[in-house]
């Protein structure tokens, strides 16, 4: 039997304003997208926003259905969006924040499912290139990743196919 270790390095900012400038404003977009966020039944916002190598941003936010399953996480929403309008275009970060409507503020930045996790490593994969991943909290403060794959260990891709 062999042990083994993976580790990942995430670099914590007790503010977005110490980004550089780009990110900070990726983090701004991703604060604004949750706003339009369609969230009725969990009244839990998340606002999601995609930067792509040619500058554009691309902005995701949940929407939710009566049917529950049908609805769709915000990172899925931005990064589907991203690749049905600019398929060839890499993907270069992606800034997630959320908003509950519980009164307490949630300082401790959301990180993002499972299934967003394996939906997002896909397009890593498929550019060759790591997707930075950027965690804002409600008040601010910022997690950040080098790329999807820190986030998902041990993953299925489509080099196992
Ligand atoms: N949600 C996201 O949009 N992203 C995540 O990574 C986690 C959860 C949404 C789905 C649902 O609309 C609400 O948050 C509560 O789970």
């Amino acid at each position: 039997m062999n042990k083994f270790e993976i580790k990942a390095i995430f670099k914590q900012y007790n503010s977005a304003s110490d980004l550089e400038s780009i990110e900070k404003t990726l983090c701004e977009s991703a604060k604004e997208a949750l706003k339009n966020a369609y969230a009725p039944y969990s009244n839990f916002k998340v606002g999601a926003s995609v930067m792509l190598q040619n500058g554009t941003i691309i902005k995701g936010n949940n929407q939710e259905n009566a049917a529950y399953p049908s609805g769709l996480c915000a990172e899925r929403v931005a990064v589907y969006s991203a690749s049905a309008n600019f398929p060839n275009e890499k993907i270069i970060s992606i800034a997630i924040s959320s908003k509950s409507s519980n009164i307490k503020k949630n300082n401790t930045p959301v990180a993002p499912c499972g299934a967003c996790r394996q939906a997002l490593l896909e397009y890593e994969i498929k550019q060759k290139s790591p997707i930075k991943v950027l965690l804002v909290s409600e008040n601010n403060t910022v997690i950040e990743s080098e790329s999807i794959a820190n986030l998902l260990p041990l993953s299925f891709t489509l080099n196992d196919l």
